[in-house]
């Protein structure tokens, strides 16, 4: 455990009439009524959703809520508010203790708050309630995760060699373009490695060589934008933005279209595993629907947001990570007589620590809902909160995994984070999958269902980078999702 360092100034608890044991039974926390306030009717939610997107920004926006109430446990509003979500009043965790509350399934209920506040109209998903939005006391939560389970399992044989043909095919392009216009963006051609290498590692079909040919990343974009707009900023000026994505839902009946040409592709690539699903009892079409979005939006869109992280992190980190991954990378290949296999990643320690550190220092999904099932208690650093049964619990990620009273140094990114006995240790408090590093997706659980899928492909990535290249440069902008990375320089094996 760390002190607070400079970033969160310290809270100095006030203390009052009741105290009550820690966790761990060893210190008495004050009890303290949640602070915040959620302002007037209809101009308290606009004023925090302005705050939000445009006159702080997010991260300023809970930071100095912190600063304010001397508190990590507060009351705001969460963007949309109106006339989207028909209540946007939160309880915010903006601590590592906190933010595991969120897990706790037999406390909190995670129904139809994927998203947050609000959620998309079904229509955008052939009139499913998708798996995400489902809590797992709802039986069909266990069928459609035992399905996901399945998908993964059956093409666990793929994944290495598709995922090196598509991003060798990445690389290839990159390359070619670095020759001949001395950069290189890295998004286009990494959306389309992520969905080929999905086609045909989950389904054994090749996306380009259907009637879909390399239109799934853009059809993809903008059914997920019709979903997510109303918590994205697109940097349009900021009223006729927040008139146009932030106050009403887009109308689903404009991606239609686009979303039957997508549904079909998987229809006719996925017949085995429709299959199963029906084995399971789970019809042909609720399984194809939640087939598409599981690799459309949970699996490409985390692809799209997390593998430009990576690059950006470990791109700033400088030349001599770079060559000591490479060092490591290929010393381990090399001792494995030149084959890559689970066993000889597991032998990576500080790839796997530097794919860690990605993940903590910048959660690809910041921000994570649930409600209160029963009256409960929530304990942050410095104090305990009573929370009613009903009320909405939001936790921001970045801020539980930058927690200074855990991580040392928490907002540097530190490659060797999670090497060795002391660093292990830390990885139950690493969040991104919804549940702690050290545990499991089940159906019992909200946690990702593809978590071990992420890791391993993020690893894979990282892996087929360094087995390339000696190190590389880049330049960083901003996108509506992730970060917009140019590759300057791609500097190949020496060694
Ligand atoms: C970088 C990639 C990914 C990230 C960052 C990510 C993150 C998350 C997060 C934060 C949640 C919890 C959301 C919530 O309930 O608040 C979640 C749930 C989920 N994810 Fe992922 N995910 C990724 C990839 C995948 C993949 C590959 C799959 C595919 C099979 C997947 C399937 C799911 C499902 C089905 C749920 C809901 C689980 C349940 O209902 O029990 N995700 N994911």
């Amino acid at each position: 455990m760390a002190s607070r360092d400079a970033t969160v100034e310290p809270i100095t608890s006030s203390v009052s009439d009741t105290m009550l044991p820690s966790e761990t039974g060893e210190t008495k926390l004050p009890v303290k009524k949640i602070p915040g306030d959620y302002g007037l009717p209809f101009i308290g939610p606009i004023k925090d959703r302005l705050d939000y997107f445009y006159n702080q920004g997010r991260d300023k926006f809970f930071k100095s809520k912190i600063q304010k109430y001397q508190s990590t446990v507060i009351r705001t509003n969460m963007p949309p508010g109106p006339f989207i979500a028909s209540n946007p009043k939160v309880i915010a965790l903006l601590d590592g203790k906190s933010f595991p509350i969120l897990f706790d399934v037999s406390k909190v209920e995670k129904k139809n708050l994927f998203t947050g506040t609000y959620m998309p109209s079904t229509n955008l998903t052939g009139g499913y309630r998708i798996l995400s939005y489902l809590d797992p006391s709802e039986p069909t939560h266990t069928k459609l995760k035992q399905l996901l389970f399945f998908l993964l399992k059956s093409s666990s044989n793929r994944v290495f060699p598709e995922f090196e043909a598509c991003y060798t095919e990445l690389f290839k392009t990159v390359e070619n373009e670095l020759n001949e216009k001395g950069q290189s963006s890295f998004e286009k051609p990494n959306e389309q490695a992520a969905f080929n290498f999905l086609g045909r590692a989950y389904f054994g079909s090749n996306p380009v060589d259907t009637k879909l040919g390399t239109d799934g990343p853009s059809l993809i974009a903008k059914w997920v934008l019709f979903q997510l707009a109303p918590v994205l900023s697109l940097g349009l000026p900021k009223y006729i933005e927040d008139l146009l994505i932030h106050t009403f839902p887009l109308p689903s009946f404009l991606v239609k279209k686009d979303y039957k040409r997508l549904y079909d592709f998987f229809y006719e690539s996925a017949g085995s595993v429709l299959d199963e699903a029906e084995k399971m009892g789970i019809s042909r079409e609720e399984a194809c629907h939640n087939l598409l979005f599981a690799t459309c939006f949970n699996t490409f869109g985390g692809m799209k947001i997390f593998f430009p992280n990576i690059l950006k992190w470990i791109g700033n980190a400088g030349p001599d990570l770079h060559r000591s991954l490479a060092k490591e990378i290929r010393s381990v290949i090399k001792s494995n007589g030149g084959e890559l296999s689970l066993g000889a990643m597991e032998q990576m320690p500080l790839m796997k620590s530097v794919v860690y550190e990605a993940f903590r220092i910048e959660p690809p999904v910041p921000a994570q809902y649930a409600k209160a099932k029963v009256d409960l208690l929530i304990e942050s650093h410095d104090a305990v909160f009573e929370v009613k049964k009903g009320e909405m619990l939001f936790g921001y990620q970045p801020f539980a995994t930058k927690d200074p009273i855990i991580f040392e140094r928490a907002e540097e990114f530190v490659p060797e984070r999670f090497m060795g006995v002391e660093g292990e240790k830390l990885l139950k408090h690493v969040f991104w999958s919804n549940g702690p590093e050290t545990e499991h997706p089940t159906v019992e659980n909200k946690q990702c269902a593809g978590k071990e899928f992420v890791v391993l492909i993020s690893r894979l990535f990282v892996v087929e980078l360094f087995r390339r290249y000696d190190t590389f440069e880049i330049e960083i902008g901003t996108s509506t999702l992730g970060a917009a990375i140019t590759i300057k320089s791609l500097n190949k094996t020496s060694f």
